[in-house]
This record gives structure tokens, C-alpha cells and sequence, in this order.
């Protein structure tokens, strides 16, 4: 590494890059789309590629990038030519960090909104669910997605949370706050799933999440599962770059990108079981798709005893898990034009963060004023998570492991990671071989059901 590079801010310590970096990946991801992406899926079938996914796509992709951004130091583009330009290759692999920039925001856009979702219920919250009947819960989400102006504003506040922190520098911010809040958003879920247990059917969760039969498999499944790992482990949108940009040398990338995995899974998995657990004995419907966590968790909150405090105890961390990860959704675009252009912090979290809620206030009318509008048949929530989940994601997978795996000096890539040389030649022969295979196979499978 030259050593003219600008010293930058960089984590306290190898267990706060764990921490924030666990704080990217845990999200609304976890708790929002992974149950509901599993009811529309069909349960197991899902469950089953996604986990294998996480261990042979998503884990060793997840040290990929995060070497990338510690020997690139700096945000994902520039990041990225600089490796580029250390392994003497073809300029057009910068590409690699464009499409994460570019990615994130659009992702940024849509959780925006969705993380308003989770705002209004917080407040809803307050006042209690007590009472609440099946049909009634159905009906308040269905009314929230009915009322452009209470998306817009609670998207307008959850996406001006996500600039103050950008603004004053990610290091600083999230790690103290990670520190209480992470533990804090396990321990609850430790709650419903106790609850889950002794009140509604977990039997049933277990089965529907676990009961593993591989001729269940669709080929729709597939790449839903295969994007969603993408998506839980924040992957290829310049996010775990950009904070791998932040880490100390000397950490092992290995251990860090273990525990991260398996913190999110575990946090995935929990959230699952304590939803499927409340739909089950509810009656509900697995399939019912976005809405699915805030239509059965109300009915437990205002069943179970202490409700009242478990469930604004529970918004609020879910809040803030999505808030943690925003902010690495915002960061990389902001640190790209913070650096290549000069702009001032505070500039650069202002122009990206107005795109990103113009984007926003459209997915907000997604829902209702322009729910006829529609691009390949897709509205334009949907567009945007299907473009960046199942396509953008994917796509810079595949070219991180190709680029790790082929482009980049083996001694280069051997110096960052500190690895044996039996692990080094596993890890490089799965970004090689086995991630750019299962991807493309993955992707022809799909193309093969529309063409
Ligand atoms: N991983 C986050 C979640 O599960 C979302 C995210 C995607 C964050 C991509 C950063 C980059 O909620």
C-alpha cells in the first residue's frame, strides 16, 4: 500500500468492526423480509437455499469485499481503482463500485420507506394493541399503505436520522450506540421466541422453516433466496467495502466475516420462528407478503402479558437495527463524492440523501396513487428491490470473486487476509470455481423460465 494514502478514521477495535459491520448486515432484512420472504416462498424450501447461500456464496464474498475495501482504503470506487490499478488490470472492473454505489441508494430509497412503516407502528405502539383483532390488524396496514402523506413523512424523518449520522461520520456514531442496542434487539427477540414457545404454535414454525425437502424446491426460490443472502449480508453495494475501508490491519478478515454471518443468520432465523410461531396460531397467512410482521407481531404484543412494554420495546430496536443499516447504505455514495469531488460531508450527505427521498416519495406512492404504474410489469417498489436484490447484487458478486479470485496478485491477496496457505487456497478456489458457478447457474436457471 503506498504509504502517501490519507490516514483515515478507523474502527476502536477488531470487536466494534464486528459490531457495526453486524449492524449494516442486521436489519430490516432480517426481521421484515426474511419472514415474509419465506411465507411467500414456501417456507423450508426457502429457508433451505438461503442458508446455503449465506455459507458458500455469502461468507466467503463477504471477506472478499471487505478485503477489498481495507487494501483499497478508500469509498468503494475509489476503493476499487486503486486495486484495479495494484493488480494492473483493465480499468472497466471499477465497474465493481459504481454498481455498489449506485445500488445502494436505491436500496436506500425503498427501506427508507418501509423503515417509516416501522416508525408509525412505534408510535402506534404507545398506546397499546390491546384488543386487537386479526382482521383489525390487517386493516391498519392496509390504511397505512393507503395514506401517501403518513409514508412521505415517516420516510422524510427516518431518512433525515440516516443523514445526521452520516454527517457527523460514521466511525464515531454508530459504534457507541451499536454497542447497547444490538444485545438489547437479541434479547427481545429471545422474548417472542419464549413466547412463541409457551403461547402460539411453535411446533408449526419449526416445521414450516425446517421441515427440509429438496423436490419442494422452485426455481423462483432460488434466486429470491439467492438475492436475499446478498441482501442480509449487505453485499455488493459498496456497504461492507466502504466500513472494510475503516478496519485496522492486522484484524483477521475471516473471524470477522464468520461472526457477522453468523449473528445475522441467527437474528433471521429467531425473527422467523417468533413470526411463523404468532401466524400459525393466529390463522394467518404465511403468503401475505410485506406486511406480514406488522399484521401478526400487534396480535401478540396485545396478547401477551407485559405486552404494552414489549412491543414499543420492540419497534424501537427494530428502528434502530434498520437504522444501522441506512447509514451504511448512505455512506458509500456520500464517501465516493466526499472524495472524488471534494465535496464537504456535509454536502455530500445532503445532494445523496435528497435523491434518495425523491426515489423514496415514489416507492411511498407505489403504494397507492400510482399503484397502476408499472414497469415491466413491476411497480415501482417492487422494480426497485427486484433490480438491486435478484440483478445488482448478484451481478457484483460475480465480479468481486472473479476479480479476488483471477485478477488480484495471489501475494497481495495473501498479505491482507493473513490466512495458512490451506485456507488461502480454499477461500481462492471458491471465489474462483464455486461462487461465479452457483451464481451464473443460478441466474441461467432463471433465464431459462422466462426465455
Ligand atoms: N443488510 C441490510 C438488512 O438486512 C440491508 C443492506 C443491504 C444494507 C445492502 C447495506 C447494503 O437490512
Amino acid at each position: 500500500m503506498d504509504s502517501t494514502a490519507v490516514a483515515r478514521s478507523h474502527w476502536s477495535s477488531r470487536w466494534a468492526f464486528v459490531l457495526v459491520t453486524a449492524g449494516s448486515a442486521i436489519g430490516l432484512g432480517n426481521i421484515w423480509k426474511f419472514p415474509y420472504m419465506t411465507g411467500t416462498n414456501g417456507g423450508s424450501a426457502f429457508v433451505l437455499v438461503y442458508l446455503l447461500c449465506i455459507a458458500f456464496i455469502g461468507v466467503p464474498l463477504l471477506m472478499a469485499e471487505t478485503m477489498l475495501g481495507r487494501r483499497g482504503q478508500a469509498n468503494p470506487v475509489g476503493s476499487m481503482r486503486r486495486v484495479v490499478a495494484e493488480a494492473g488490470a483493465h480499468p472497466g472492473w471499477i465497474a465493481i463500485g459504481f454498481i455498489g454505489i449506485l445500488g445502494a441508494l436505491m436500496i436506500l430509497s425503498f427501506y427508507s420507506v418501509v423503515a417509516g412503516w416501522i416508525l408509525d407502528y412505534a408510535m402506534r405502539s404507545f398506546s397499546g394493541f390491546a384488543g386487537l383483532t386479526k382482521a383489525e390488524a390487517g386493516a391498519a396496514f392496509a390504511a397505512l399503505l393507503a395514506d401517501p402523506l403518513r409514508l412521505i413523512g415517516w420516510h422524510t424523518v427516518f431518512m433525515i436520522l440516516t443523514a445526521l449520522v452520516v454527517a457527523s461520520g460514521v466511525t464515531s456514531g454508530i459504534e457507541r450506540a451499536n454497542k447497547i442496542m444490538m444485545p438489547a434487539l437479541f434479547a427481545i427477540i429471545v422474548a417472542l421466541i419464549v413466547y412463541g414457545i409457551f403461547a402460539a404454535d411453535m411446533a408449526a414454525a419449526v416445521r414450516f422453516m425446517f421441515h427440509f425437502d429438496f423436490g419442494a424446491v422452485r426455481r423462483e426460490v432460488v434466486l429470491s433466496a439467492m438475492g436475499h443472502a446478498f441482501f442480509t449480508l449487505s453485499l455488493g453495494m459498496g456497504a461492507i467495502m466502504a466500513y472494510g475501508s475503516y478496519l485496522d490491519r492486522g484484524t483477521s478478515i475471516m473471524r470477522t466475516a464468520f461472526y457477522v454471518a453468523l449473528a445475522d443468520t441467527g437474528i433471521a432465523l429467531m425473527a422467523g420462528l417468533a413470526i411463523f410461531a404468532i401466524v400459525f396460531a393466529q390463522g394467518l397467512e404465511p403468503a401475505s407478503g410485506p406486511g406480514l410482521i406488522l399484521q401478526t407481531l400487534p396480535l401478540a404484543f396485545a396478547q401477551m402479558p407485559g405486552g404494552a412494554v414489549v412491543g414499543p420495546l420492540f419497534f424501537i430496536l427494530v428502528i434502530f437495527a434498520a437504522w444501522t443499516s441506512s447509514i451504511s447504505l448512505m455512506e458509500p455514495f456520500a464517501a465516493f463524492l466526499i472524495e472524488r469531488f471534494g465535496l464537504s460531508r456535509r454536502a455530500a450527505v445532503g445532494g445523496m440523501g435528497l435523491v434518495a427521498w425523491l426515489l423514496g416519495i415514489a416507492v411511498a406512492l407505489s403504494f397507492n396513487e400510482w399503484s397502476g404504474f408499472k414497469i415491466l410489469g413491476l411497480g415501482i417498489f417492487d422494480l426497485l428491490d427486484t433490480l438491486t436484490t435478484k440483478i445488482m447484487m448478484p451481478l457484483a458478486g460475480l465480479l468481486i470473486a472473479l476479480f479476488v479470485g483471477w485478477v488480484m496478485r495471489r501475494h497481495h491477496v495473501a498479505e491482507e487476509m493473513g490466512l495458512s496457505v490451506a485456507q488461502l487456497g480454499i477461500w481462492l478456489n471458491v471465489l474462483r470455481f464455486g461462487s461465479p458457478l452457483a451464481i451464473g447457474l443460478i441466474f441461467l436457471h432463471v433465464v431459462g423460465v422466462i426465455g
